[in-house]
């Protein structure tokens, strides 16, 4: 027997429910719940597919693994954080808040790849192929392969790729994209989630690689189901402060590669460029001299990238004082407040304390403890570090000071661009050209960059 049955979805994550209720228990969302019909599936279907599976288990080594394979973008920040290009049948995500640059960063890649005769078909469910041709105008993309189409409706952007055959697609946006026939209105969660769904099958049935622009929501989640970022291979995220040049593109999910590259580049009049040289931009603003900066060269992926952590100590009345990050963990800054006081005898208890790293690079790794430390006691005692010097080390819990990946690779960008002198855990080899300080503890290192007397 098939019957179709009602059931409520939240609009906010898609979390699915039985029975109506004002708040989504999964999101916590207010009046976010809305009737969806779900179709009825016929009860032989499933025993139908368990008698005559397409694939059949073979040794893994047995498994066509060229599948995989990169096809470059020629889009030089983009191929980095995929891991070389984008991969045949690959569904990718690029999330980001409006105006970040989406549209233009998978123009700019269509662009290469049909400069270089692979037929693209970017489908504009948003705005009209006229506001494409001047942006690819702007861009200097006008390459004959490129084909663009204004479209939202579901069956049809199903209809201009097969018309079309593309040998890469990309849909801007995924939630502008609707089935006039289809349950819910547009931009609605099922409606966003079966579009998304329809092309991942697309996408795997032709082994066309697909990209999808998602817009994100304030807090920085992907509006619409999250089951979204399940159904792709790829999510990216382009970030940055939209006053600022400055994009970030990371790789939140990757099934064919890691996720740890960082693509830097720049808004121009001229569209994206690469950052060439993350540090000097990072270090460009810097006050040398100033008590409370301390540059890191800290890891990005497989890049170093010299940072200025900076920390500002203020003293306060307040009865709990206050402990600000920003682009640094709040929990883990707080540990290293109280290494400093445990094991170097610095008083914080009485200051506000705020931290962060210039220029919006986020520091996850704990190679920028020890940087951190010397920031907070470099701007308690106002004596500043010598802003020739580089700071590398992880601090444990007993004040102790330990090795970090990759030392010499992080030093030889620091040697790069002019530093001469650097604080490292005491394992750490020579290198020349530079005057290497090894410490052993939180306390040796404050001595030996003058913030703290004998
Ligand atoms: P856009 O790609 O439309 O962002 P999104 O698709 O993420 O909403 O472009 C973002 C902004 O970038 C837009 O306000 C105009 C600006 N821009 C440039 O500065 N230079 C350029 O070459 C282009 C194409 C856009
Ligand atoms: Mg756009």
């Amino acid at each position: 027997m098939t019957r179709t049955c009602v059931r409520y979805a939240c609009q906010g994550c898609g979390h699915e429910s039985a029975k109506w209720l004002g708040r989504c228990t999964e999101c916590g969302e207010w009046g976010s719940l809305v009737e969806v019909v779900v179709e009825p599936v016929a009860a032989s279907a499933g025993a139908a597919r368990l008698v005559a599976p397409r694939n059949v288990p073979i040794p893994v080594a047995d498994v066509d693994g060229l599948g995989a394979a990169h096809m470059p973008t020629h889009v030089p920040e983009l191929d980095r954080v995929l891991g070389g290009g984008l991969v045949a049948g690959s569904v990718t995500l690029v999330g980001g808040e409006p105006g970040m640059g989406k549209s233009t960063l998978l123009l700019q890649a269509l662009g290469q790849l049909a400069a270089r005769g692979a037929r693209c078909l970017l489908v504009c469910a948003e705005e009209s192929a006229a506001q494409v041709r001047l942006r690819a105008d702007r861009l200097g993309t006008l390459a004959p392969e490129l084909f663009v189409v204004s479209e939202p409706s579901l069956p049809a952007v199903l209809a201009h790729v097969a018309d079309c055959e593309p040998a890469v697609l990309a849909v801007d946006s995924i939630q502008a994209v609707h089935d006039p026939d289809g349950p819910g209105a547009a931009g609605s969660v099922t409606q966003v989630r079966d579009a998304a769904h329809r092309l991942v099958r697309l996408a795997k049935e032709l082994d066309l690689p697909t990209l999808l622009v998602g817009h994100v929501t304030k807090d920085g989640a992907l509006a619409g189901p999250r089951a979204l970022e399940h159904v792709v291979d790829t999510v990216l995220s382009f970030e940055g402060d939209r006053h600022h040049a400055l994009r970030m593109l990371r790789a939140l999910k990757h099934r064919f590669g890691s996720t740890d590259e960082l693509g830097l580049m720049e808004m121009t009049e001229r569209g994206l460029v690469p950052v060439d040289d993350p540090s000097a931009l990072f270090l460009a603003d810097r006050r040398p001299g100033a008590s409370g900066s301390v540059v890191a060269p800290v890891l990005e992926g497989s890049r170093p990238i010299c940072v200025e952590v900076q920390a500002l100590v203020v003293s306060t009345h307040a009865p709990i004082p206050r402990r600000v990050a920003q682009s640094i963990d709040a929990s883990r800054a707080s540990m290293l407040i109280g290494v400093l006081q445990q094991h170097a005898g610095l008083e914080l208890s009485a200051f506000d304390v705020f931290v962060s790293v210039a220029g919006g690079v986020r520091v996850t790794e704990p190679s920028g403890d020890l940087a951190l430390a010397l920031a907070l006691a470099g701007a308690r005692s106002e004596r500043p570090v010598d802003p020739n010097t580089v700071v590398i080390g992880e601090l444990g819990l007993g004040g102790e000071v330990r090795q970090v990946p990759h030392a010499p690779r992080r030093l030889a960008e620091a040697l790069r661009l002019g530093f001469t002198r650097a604080i490292v855990p005491a394992s750490t080899p020579d290198v020349r050209g530079l005057d290497l300080a090894r410490v052993a503890s939180v306390r040796e290192a404050l001595i030996a960059t003058g913030v703290r007397a004998r």
